[in-house]
C-alpha cells in the first residue's frame, strides 16, 4: 500500500490552522534592522560593557570546581543564602532563603511562573501603560485577561515623575474577577520610580480589593539623583500579597545568563515553585553559584554605588546628546531608558497599518543610523496613540556607542 492512499497521509494537514502565534517581539524586529542598517543600537536595553571581573571569575571558578548538575529546584543554595543576606535589610524582615525565594530563569521565568501560578482561566490582570510586554503574553498563555490603565504624563512636563497613575482610573478598572496588578518601579520604558505616596495608594487599592500584587524591580539599583526606590512589600499588609522579582542580567550586567528571582511570603513563593518546577525545573547551577558570590562580595566593593555612578553619568550623556539634537528627552528617575518627544519630526510614510513611532523608529534606525523602540509596544491595541509621539532610547552603552550616537543624531537632527 503506497503512503499516499494510506488513512496516515497527511495531505490535508494545514500546520497554519493549529498554530497559536504570539507574533515576534519589537526588539527581534528592530535589532534585525539594526544590524541590517549598520545603525548603532540603543534599541534592545542589554549593556554592551563587560560584566564586573568578580563575576566572570566566580562562573569560571564554579565551572572549575565541576558544579554542574541540577540544583536545587527553588535555587542553589549558596544564592538563596546572598539574595537572603542582601535583601533581608532591604525588606525590613528576614527572607527565609529555603522558603521565601525562588530563582527563575530571569526575571521574565519569574513573571511568566508567577502569572501561570496565580492566574487562572477568566481572571483578570491589571497591567499599567506603558507595561513591560512579556506582561499580556504571560497573562493570555494562562488564560487570563489583561485589562490596561495607562499612566499619563503632565502636560509640557519632561520628567519621568510627572507620569501618574489615576488612582480612580486604577480603581475603576477593578473587577471582582480581578486577582493580579503587576507593576514595574523603576519602569521600563519611562524610567519611572514611584513614590511613597504613589505606592501607598496602590496599597490601599490592593488591599480593599483584595489583590495580588506582582513588583517587577529588576532596575531597583539604577536610580538616580536623590531619589530612592521603594519597594512596595515594605509597606504595611503588602509583604502577605506581594512577589517581588529581581534579575541578575540587570543588577550585575549579564543578561544573557538568564537569571532571576522572586522572594514573596512561602505560600505565593511555593506557589511559584510549583509553576516553576514544571516550566525549567531549576537554573544553570554555575552561573547561579557566580551570581551568589557576586551578592556575597557586591556590598563590599562598593559595587551597586559604583554601577548607579555609572549609569548616571551615561543617563546624563545621552540626555544631553538628545536635546542637542532636538529630541526632547523625558528625564528618568531610574532605569537604563530615555524616552524622547518625535512629534516635532516629520512623519516617514508608514507600512501599513503601523503606529507612528513605529514609522519614526525604522526611519532613525535606517536614515539617522540610531536605533530606538517605538513605545506603543508597550500599550494595548486601543492605548497605542498614546505613544505616538514617543521613541526610547537606552543609554547602557559604552562611551564610544554613546558619543558615535550623539554624533550621527547631532549631525543629521540639529
Ligand atoms: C521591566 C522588565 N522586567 C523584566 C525584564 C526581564 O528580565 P530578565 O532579563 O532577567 O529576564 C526586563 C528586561 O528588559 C524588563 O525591562
Amino acid at each position: 500500500m503506497s503512503l499516499a492512499n494510506s488513512t496516515l497521509a497527511p495531505s490535508s494537514f494545514q500546520p497554519a490552522q493549529r498554530i497559536r502565534s504570539f507574533g515576534t517581539t519589537v526588539f527581534s524586529e528592530f535589532t534585525t534592522l539594526a544590524i541590517e542598517k549598520n545603525a548603532v543600537n540603543l534599541g534592545q536595553g542589554f549593556p554592551d560593557f563587560p560584566a564586573p571581573d568578580f563575576i566572570i571569575e566566580a562562573a569560571q571558578e564554579a565551572l572549575g570546581r565541576h558544579i554542574n548538575q541540577y540544583s536545587r529546584g527553588a535555587g542553589h543554595l549558596r544564592l538563596v543564602n546572598a539574595i537572603s543576606t542582601v535583601y533581608s535589610p532591604l525588606f525590613g524582615r528576614k527572607i527565609d532563603p529555603l522558603s521565601e525565594i525562588v530563582v527563575t530563569v530571569g526575571a521574565t521565568e519569574g513573571i511568566f511562573a508567577t502569572v501561570q501560578a496565580l492566574v487562572s482561566p477568566g481572571d483578570e490582570v491589571i497591567l499599567i501603560e506603558p507595561f513591560y510586554d512579556s506582561y499580556p503574553a504571560a497573562v493570555i498563555m494562562a488564560g487570563g485577561a489583561p485589562v490596561y490603565v495607562p499612566m499619563r504624563p503632565q502636560p509640557g512636563s519632561h520628567s519621568a515623575a510627572a507620569w501618574r497613575l489615576d488612582m480612580a482610573e486604577l480603581e475603576a478598572a477593578i473587577s471582582p474577577r480581578t486577582r493580579l496588578l503587576i507593576i514595574n518601579t523603576p519602569s521600563n520604558p519611562i524610567g519611572k520610580v514611584f513614590d511613597r505616596e504613589e505606592l501607598t495608594a496602590i496599597a490601599q487599592l490592593v488591599k480593599k480589593h483584595d489583590l495580588l500584587l506582582l513588583s517587577d524591580e529588576v532596575y531597583e539599583w539604577m536610580v538616580y539623583d536623590d531619589v530612592q526606590h521603594m519597594r512596595i512589600a515594605t509597606l504595611p499588609g503588602m509583604w502577605e500579597r506581594t512577589i517581588t522579582l529581581g534579575s541578575a542580567g540587570k543588577t550585575f550586567s549579564v543578561t544573557g545568563w538568564k537569571i532571576g528571582w522572586t522572594i514573596a511570603p512561602s505560600p505565593l513563593a511555593h506557589a511559584v515553585l510549583m509553576a516553576h518546577q514544571w516550566i525549567p525545573y531549576c537554573v544553570a547551577t554555575p552561573l547561579q553559584e557566580a551570581v551568589g558570590v557576586a551578592f556575597e562580595q557586591a556590598d563590599r566593593r562598593g559595587y551597586f554605588a559604583e554601577l548607579r555612578a555609572m549609569y548616571q553619568a551615561k543617563r546624563d550623556k545621552l540626555m544631553v546628546a538628545l536635546t542637542h539634537a532636538g529630541l526632547p528627552p523625558i528625564q528618568p528617575d531610574g532605569s537604563y531608558f530615555i524616552l524622547v518627544e518625535t512629534g516635532q519630526l516629520p512623519s516617514p510614510p508608514s507600512q501599513g497599518q503601523d503606529p507612528r513611532d513605529f514609522a519614526i523608529c525604522r526611519w532613525l534606525t535606517a536614515e539617522i543610523g540610531v536605533a530606538a523602540i517605538p513605545p506603543s509596544a508597550f500599550y494595548c491595541a486601543e492605548h497605542k496613540h498614546l505613544a505616538r509621539d514617543l521613541a526610547r532610547f537606552c543609554f547602557c552603552k559604552t562611551e564610544s556607542v554613546l558619543d558615535e550616537a550623539s554624533r550621527r543624531l547631532r549631525a543629521k537632527l540639529s
